[in-house]
């Protein structure tokens, strides 16, 4: 077994070294959590099948029971194990985007453990494009088709993992083992589409957004008026949040609330897509890229770099437009969910992580 929280080699080595695939499919047959890297976020793996595995994560989470987890499988030949009445037009977009960062919703097949679907008829599945994931993948299900439950390798609350070195920093030693894929390619989670029922519902918005499903089914979806999945309980809006209180602004209200921070002597950071208009020791400005591929990219290692800083505020310039979509949605749950924190006394501060 490999020591707790061990993280293995870079990307090209990792990619080139089966011995530790194998190793990680056997400790995961063994009922132990390994975090994997995925094109989306790190996610934290366990036996589907195996309910005391699926409890680990539970436990190393600090997650509400009644959440759902997403089954990751190695292809769409694997539907059929863990879903049944599944549409032509959710075949055709597990065909399509499939491994990507799609997870489909579909009617549960009645042996998929309760822990997985958190009691509801329905589950999430989803085929991960990244390379060792889906070594990992293949060599874990061989021919009994089993899948990997994995939610996002971070404590229940906190900011999502986009690195190796993140899930060590909030997980360590609750993994048997870390398989180290260098950064994840896309940087926030994938787009949930409910397709459980006849209506086509994007339940998560990602950076596979919900004009290019409609474009390729050929009727837009609808969107889940919550946000984040309507089926799916828990205290949603305190997902993705920093510790440090984090305020989305309109480009042009920066200067007035800089000028306001600046008044009060207060430290703050800025995450905004064009340079500082000037410098400040009070003000840490950094600058993250302009396109959304590239913002989302970085976006959790930006916060989680800007939350380690010790400022008063993190500002982030507020992204418009279609295609800022799925960034918009997490920027607005950092924004929710580290109010919700900051407004706790100090004490009470390690609950809201787990
Ligand atoms: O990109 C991703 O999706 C990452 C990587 C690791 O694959 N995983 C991820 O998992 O984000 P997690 O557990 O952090 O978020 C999964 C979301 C939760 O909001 C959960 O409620 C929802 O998927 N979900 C899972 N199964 C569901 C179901 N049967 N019905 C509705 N929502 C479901
Ligand atoms: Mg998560």
């Amino acid at each position: 077994m490999g020591r707790p929280g061990e993280v293995l080699g870079e990307i090209e080595k990792a990619v080139d070294l089966p011995q530790d695939v194998e190793r990680a499919a056997d400790l995961l047959r063994a009922g132990e959590l390994v975090a994997f890297p995925t094109e989306t976020v790190y996610g934290l793996g366990a036996d589907a099948r195996n309910p005391a595995a699926v409890a680990k994560i539970f436990a190393a989470k600090g997650r509400p029971a009644d959440h759902p987890l997403i089954v990751h499988i190695p292809d769409a030949t694997h539907l059929d194990r863990w879903a049944r009445d599944i549409s032509a037009a959710a075949r055709a977009l597990a065909e399509k985007f499939w491994p990507g960062p799609l997870t489909l919703i579909l009617k549960r097949q009645p042996d998929v453990l309760d822990a997985i679907t958190g009691g509801q008829d329905t589950v999430g599945l989803r085929v991960p494009n990244h390379p060792l994931a889906l070594e990992l993948l293949r060599t874990f299900a061989g021919a009994n088709g089993g899948g990997l439950a994995a939610p996002s390798a971070n404590r229940f609350g906190r900011i999502s993992p986009t690195t190796a070195q993140h899930v060590r920093d909030d997980l360590g030693d609750a993994v048997a083992m870390i398989l180290d894929g260098g950064p994840c390619a896309v940087g926030i989670e994938s787009t949930i589409v409910d397709m459980s029922t006849e209506r086509t519902t994007v339940l998560r918005p990602g950076m596979l957004s919900a004009m290019d499903i409609g474009l390729f089914l050929g009727r837009m979806p609808a969107e889940s008026a919550g946000g984040h999945s309507v089926k799916a309980p828990g205290a949603l809006e305190a997902h993705y949040a920093p510790e440090t209180p984090l305020l989305v602004m309109p480009n042009d209200s920066l200067p007035i609330v800089l000028r306001d921070a600046l008044v009060k002597q207060e430290r703050v950071a800025v995450l905004a897509t064009f340079p500082a208009p000037f410098a400040h020791p009070l003000i840490v400005w950094h600058v993250a890229p302009a396109d959304p591929t590239g913002f989302a990219h970085d976006l959790y290692a930006n916060l989680r770099l800007l939350d380690s800083l010790g400022c008063v505020r993190i500002f982030v310039e507020k992204p418009v437009g279609q295609p800022w979509q799925a960034i918009s949605d997490r920027l607005q749950r950092a924004a929710a969910g580290s109010s919700v924190k900051s407004a706790r006394p100090a004490n009470q501060k390690e609950e809201t992580r787990q």
